[in-house]
């Protein structure tokens, strides 16, 4: 396996070491002999991971191919954290992460699915749309552009000008978007229209509701239009892949986490210890702000401060899968007009356009929408979306042969499904949920630089295992890998 990060100017590096030299000196404050006490497992571990999902597996895969010795404990009876599909007559559908994006050559997941020789599908096309009206009548594309255009002529530059003035305070994007319906001159399907394009545009895809989306920080997570794929079969063959090899323990539940400047332990719900050198902690940002895992001594409080305050959003699938397509095949997405900024059964994407083999439309629900349908029953769930379904295409849509609804929220191993920039994060935020804290190193999708992203998550577990591999056995953490991009980025936004 080929990695896409490389080492990085030794000036970036410094620029970095400050913080972490601090995070290291704070642990070595706490009494080395109370964790050794501990009752330990016989056998000592150089890197103790937490969590395989793609951050987790991706540091041990380099960590163990580096001769350490490693183990992962991971909760689930399966590896891939988030990544998990359901497999349906023709193939797979992803349950949860599904595209990667930007899905070209010389991104690190995408030359991983390649390497692992999975087929890719093409790309999503997102402006391939079918649109339908709130009460399900087949709409206008041209009045719904003239809403498009709109929207881009005012709120784009409007926002643009926002984060250009220096030291503007940061706002929702609800804000910024209301004073935008305010000026403009749409009619109410408009309105309906605009909002199911700011829905898919930004709450969708960022998994926030609009009252919490940071303007400020609106596009540095990910944007559309954007190149996205995804794997055929489905992301988790490309965690089964990576984490070949492994030491994996799966059904193994970690509750408390103790660290001291020598060592590290681990303790699990089954009530056995593990000890190494080094823990990389991949728990997913919801589980942190949860407090699931307690870590003693506690998080230093800029870290537990990033914890509290970084967005962590929700988004659900409802999986229809039919004998027979009735819907517009051609199309990518399937849009429903928007009365209000709920996003209740507004977008289903086609799965048969990616997949000619797989019959299925997958409705997407995020934020408190989302979290109103995870209350209800999957009958529930299925029948009002079938509901819709039967408002856009007649009484004749057959029942769906296999359905399946998504609960990321109530999921006790990932309590919701990826970050997002709440209104005030700073584009550091990050850079905080990143930092070590002793022998602590911390990865995950919420730690990177590309955030709410498997490439994120991804280079996350390369960024620690790369750490690790840099030190030289004197737990001196002053060094860090300063990703160029980021760093350019946080100079020009001062
Ligand atoms: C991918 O396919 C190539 C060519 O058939 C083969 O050499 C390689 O071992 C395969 N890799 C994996 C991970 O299966
Ligand atoms: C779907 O097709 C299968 C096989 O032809 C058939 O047995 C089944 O009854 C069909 N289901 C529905 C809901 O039409
Ligand atoms: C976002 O919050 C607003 C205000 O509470 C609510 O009306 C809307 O339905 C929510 N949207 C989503 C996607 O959760
Ligand atoms: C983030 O930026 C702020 C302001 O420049 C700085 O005080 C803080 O130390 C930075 N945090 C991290 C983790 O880099
Ligand atoms: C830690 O490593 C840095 C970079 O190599 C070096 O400058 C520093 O002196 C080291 N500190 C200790 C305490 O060994």
């Amino acid at each position: 396996m080929t990695h896409a990060l490389s080492r990085r100017g030794v000036a970036l590096w410094l620029v970095f070491a400050a913080s972490l030299a601090v995070a290291a000196d704070g642990a070595r404050a706490v009494p080395a002999a109370e964790v050794e006490a501990a009752p330990v497992a016989e056998e000592q571990y150089d890197v103790i991971i937490v969590g395989a999902g793609m951050a987790g597996i991706v540091a041990a895969r380099m960590l163990t191919d580096a001769g350490l010795r490693v183990t992962v404990l991971e909760a689930r009876e399966r590896v891939g954290g988030r990544l998990v599909a359901l497999q349906v007559p023709g193939g797979a559908i992803d349950q949860g992460a599904m595209w990667i994006h930007g899905g070209e050559a010389g991104n690190a997941v995408y030359d991983a699915a390649v390497e692992a020789n999975l087929t890719l599908s093409p790309r999503q096309n997102y402006g391939s749309l079918t649109l339908f009206d709130a009460q399900g009548a087949r709409s206008s594309p041209a009045s719904y552009l003239r809403a498009y255009t709109q929207l881009n002529s005012r709120l784009i530059p409007q926002m643009a000008a926002l984060r250009a003035t220096p030291g503007a305070p940061d706002t929702s994007l609800a804000a910024e978007y209301s004073a935008f319906l305010d000026s403009a001159t749409l009619s109410p399907q408009q309105v309906d229209q605009a909002n199911v394009i700011m829905h898919t545009r930004w709450q969708a895809l960022l998994n926030g509701n609009i009252t919490r989306l940071s303007v400020l920080r609106l596009n540095d997570a990910k944007v559309l239009p954007a190149v996205d794929v995804m794997l055929e079969g489905g992301m988790p063959a490309l965690a089964d892949e990576l984490a070949q090899g492994l030491d994996v323990l799966l059904d193994t539940v970690v509750t408390g986490i103790e660290h001291s400047a020598d060592l590290v332990v681990v303790r699990t719900e089954g009530g056995e210890t593990f000890t190494a050198k080094h823990a990389v902690v991949t728990l997913p940002l919801g589980l942190l702000k949860s407090g699931a895992v307690a870590f003693t001594p506690a998080l230093p409080e800029e870290k537990a401060a990033a914890i509290d305050s970084m967005g962590y959003g929700l988004l659900d699938k409802a999986i229809f899968v039919f004998n027979t397509s009735f819907w517009d095949t051609g199309s990518d997405f399937l849009l429903r007009e928007m009365p209000d900024w709920s996003g209740r059964w507004s977008v289903f994407l086609n799965y048969q356009k990616l997949f000619p083999s797989v019959k299925a439309l997958v409705a997407i629900h995020v934020a408190d929408t989302a979290l109103a349908l995870e209350g209800m029953s999957d009958d529930e769930v299925v029948d009002e979306g079938m509901a819709v379904l039967r408002q856009m295409y007649g009484p004749d849509v057959p029942e769906p042969i296999q359905t399946s609804v998504t609960r990321w929220a109530a999921d006790p191993f990932s309590a919701g499904s990826y970050s997002y920039f709440a209104v005030g994060n700073p584009r550091n935020m990050t850079r905080a949920l990143a930092a070590p804290v002793g022998r602590l190193l911390f990865a995950g999708e919420a730690t990177s630089d590309k955030p709410a992203s498997v490439l994120g998550a991804y280079l996350s577990g390369v960024r620690e295992a790369e750490r690790i591999l840099t030190l030289r056995g004197d737990g001196n953490y002053s060094y860090g890998l300063a990703p160029p991009s980021v760093e350019a980025a946080l100079q020009a936004a001062g």
